[in-house]
């Protein structure tokens, strides 16, 4: 059973089994996920279906979905307060997926920006299932009837995409089965963590991520490099973008005195980049490395994580079933059996 209060909005949210996770995941996603345990009906999955897109190797495919339930456990994500499962587990998720399939359009699929994105870093293998990525978290969302999903920024336009399927879904068959989701950031705006090489968004394919499995020697050593220019030479200067991310990050991890001193040194042209980076890997190393001493227990823990699943499983095929079972009935499914 989910929390009983039937007042209490349901949360949603999951990150693909695709290696370790980063700062991008940690502080757009994970973060949140943590916060909201205490107020919200919260489910939290791994979504070892998506990571298939990519094609990781059958040996590495399990350890993959271990490493990621290790680290949620590790930051903070309780399975009394939650639950935690497997995408690949609840198979009423894959029934939905099917049926959203029938009312979603090559057109709309295509033109989806991470869609896009994917035909021109992977162009040899643009699979069904990258095309049709956005409907199965679709499914995944609506399955459970999910008021509020916590995603970083780059997920926008999949919410949205959920939000028309459950319209497209209620008003197609008549029914008021799903709620709309709204993706959820607390704080104003849904973020993105930038990489610290230059430009763009920290991600696992951008190979610029900070783990936060990653030790204190690493971590001071990938921010050291990070892409610098040779420092503003009139006062109040526009930032380049690489300056900008270095900042972002800094809001991110540091208090509000860190970040208006070194907002000053660059204003007044005083700024050094290397005490500016040293500040920033400290601060980041004390928000993840109590994480990283905790991962590795945790994941050599197979009981532990066994009972985890076991719940979260429980919770999540119950809450799954029951929609499903409208689903088939507005669609018009009536078993023989
Ligand atoms: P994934 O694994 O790509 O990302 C997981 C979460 O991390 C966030 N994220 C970031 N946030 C801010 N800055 C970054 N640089 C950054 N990089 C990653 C993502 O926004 C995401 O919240 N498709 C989802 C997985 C998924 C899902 C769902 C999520 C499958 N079904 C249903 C919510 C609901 C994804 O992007 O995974």
């Amino acid at each position: 059973m989910l929390k009983s209060s039937k007042d209490m909005e349901i949360v949603l949210s999951g990150i693909r089994s695709t290696g370790n996770l980063h700062l991008g995941n940690y502080y757009g996603a994970l973060r949140n996920y943590i916060k909201m345990q205490d107020s919200y009906n919260c489910l939290f999955f791994i979504a070892d279906l998506h990571s298939l897109t990519t094609h990781p190797h059958p040996n590495d495919f399990h350890s993959g979905v271990k490493t990621i339930l290790a680290e949620y456990l590790a930051s903070g994500l309780d399975p009394e307060k939650s639950a935690i499962f497997i995408q690949s587990d609840v198979p009423e998720i894959l029934e939905l997926y099917v049926l959203l399939n029938m009312i979603s359009y090559k057109g709309e699929l295509e033109r989806t920006t991470s869609f896009k994105d994917k035909v021109r870093k992977q162009p040899d293998n643009v699979n069904a299932g990258l095309l049709t990525y956005p409907v199965l978290m679709a499914a995944d969302i609506l399955i459970h009837r999910a008021n509020l999903v916590p995603v970083g920024k780059d997920q926008e336009q999949h919410l949205e995409m959920a939000r028309v399927l459950a319209r497209r879904f209620n008003s197609f068959y008549n029914c008021e089965i799903f709620p709309e989701p709204k993706a959820f950031n607390f704080g104003d705006d849904l973020i993105k963590v930038p990489g610290l090489d230059g430009s763009g968004k920290m991600g696992k394919s951008e190979g610029n991520g900070i783990y936060l499995s990653d030790d204190e020697k690493t971590i001071t050593k990938k921010v050291m490099r990070a892409v610098t220019d040779s420092g503003p030479t009139e006062p109040n200067s526009p930032m380049p973008e690489s300056i900008q991310n270095l900042f972002t990050l800094l809001k991110i991890v540091s208090d509000k005195t860190t970040v208006d001193y070194f907002y000053e040194c660059y204003n007044n042209c005083s700024i050094r980049y290397g005490d500016l980076k040293k500040q920033l890997a400290q601060d980041i190393c004390k928000q993840t490395l109590p994480i990283k001493e905790r991962i590795d227990e945790i994941y050599n823990n197979d009981e532990y994580l066994k009972r985890v699943v076991k719940r979260g499983t429980d919770i999540a095929r119950e809450s799954a079933l029951s929609t499903l079972k409208e689903v088939k009935s507005a669609v018009g499914f009536r078993s023989f059996l």
